[in-house]
């Protein structure tokens, strides 16, 4: 369908850059570069580029997570289209924090990074998101999928692993109210319960089929 593919998807690809384009824009005016009032990121610019890129990373594991519920509800399976492109500006995101955090936070310091990860529980969570984020993306092409066959699925299924340590890193690194994690493990949970849900309908399906033929034989 050429309108998807032609017309939406490109769209929608431009949509997911705004808020990099913000950040970026922002980035020049805390610079001094450009002095546009409309993009400024207040007081402490390094600080709204890092928790901008964050949430942004959760935002887009999320989003990549409804496709496959929104397709069972409408049953349109155009939706599905999407989750590769969502599940990339995850990764994308998550670089973006990440280099925020190296480059401005610790100033390109390896070694503070390092004592960061092993004193800091919720950098060490963070860590490991991004790590596990690698092999996804690296195998995100259609070429890798059709290489690995089922391993491909079972590899993918990572993404309920990265979902549940980014949340509980944003969890573990608000310092008082926490609101806004919570309203994520709502979300999450509600996701990946429905995923639970269905693998058991599935599990039930097939023994019931099972079933049926044992009795009828
Ligand atoms: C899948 C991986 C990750 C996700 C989903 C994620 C997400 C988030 C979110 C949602 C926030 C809170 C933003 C806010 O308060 O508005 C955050 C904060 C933060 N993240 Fe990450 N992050 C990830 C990986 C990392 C990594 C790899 C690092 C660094 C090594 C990191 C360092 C931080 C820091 C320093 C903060 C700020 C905490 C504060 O201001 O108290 N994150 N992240």
């Amino acid at each position: 369908m050429w309108p998807i593919r032609w017309v939406l998807k490109p769209l929608v690809f431009l949509a997911c850059l705004i808020p990099a384009l913000h950040i970026g824009l922002g980035a020049l005016n805390a610079a001094g570069v450009l002095h546009i009032g409309a993009v400024s990121l207040g007081a402490d610019p390094v600080k709204v580029m890092l928790h901008t890129c964050g949430r942004w990373t959760l935002n887009f594991l999320m989003i990549a997570l409804c496709m496959t519920p929104l397709k069972d509800l409408t049953h349109w399976v155009v939706w599905l289209r999407f989750r590769r492109m969502f599940g990339l500006f995850a990764f994308f995101y998550v670089l973006l924090h990440f280099s925020v955090y190296l480059l401005l936070d610790q100033s390109g310091k390896l070694g503070d990074l390092w004592q960061d990860i092993v004193k800091r529980p919720y950098i060490t969570i963070g860590m490991l998101g991004l790590l596990l984020l690698i092999p996804l993306a690296v195998t995100s092409t259609a070429k890798a999928q059709r290489r690995l066959g089922r391993r491909w699925t079972r590899l993918h299924r990572l993404i309920y692993v990265i979902s549940i340590l980014g949340v509980w890193h944003f969890w573990w690194g608000v310092k008082k109210d926490i609101r806004e994690p919570l309203l994520y493990v709502c979300g999450l949970t509600l996701l990946l319960g429905y995923r639970l849900w269905k693998h058991r309908q599935s599990l039930a399906r097939v023994s019931v089929a099972r079933f049926a033929r044992t009795d009828g034989a």
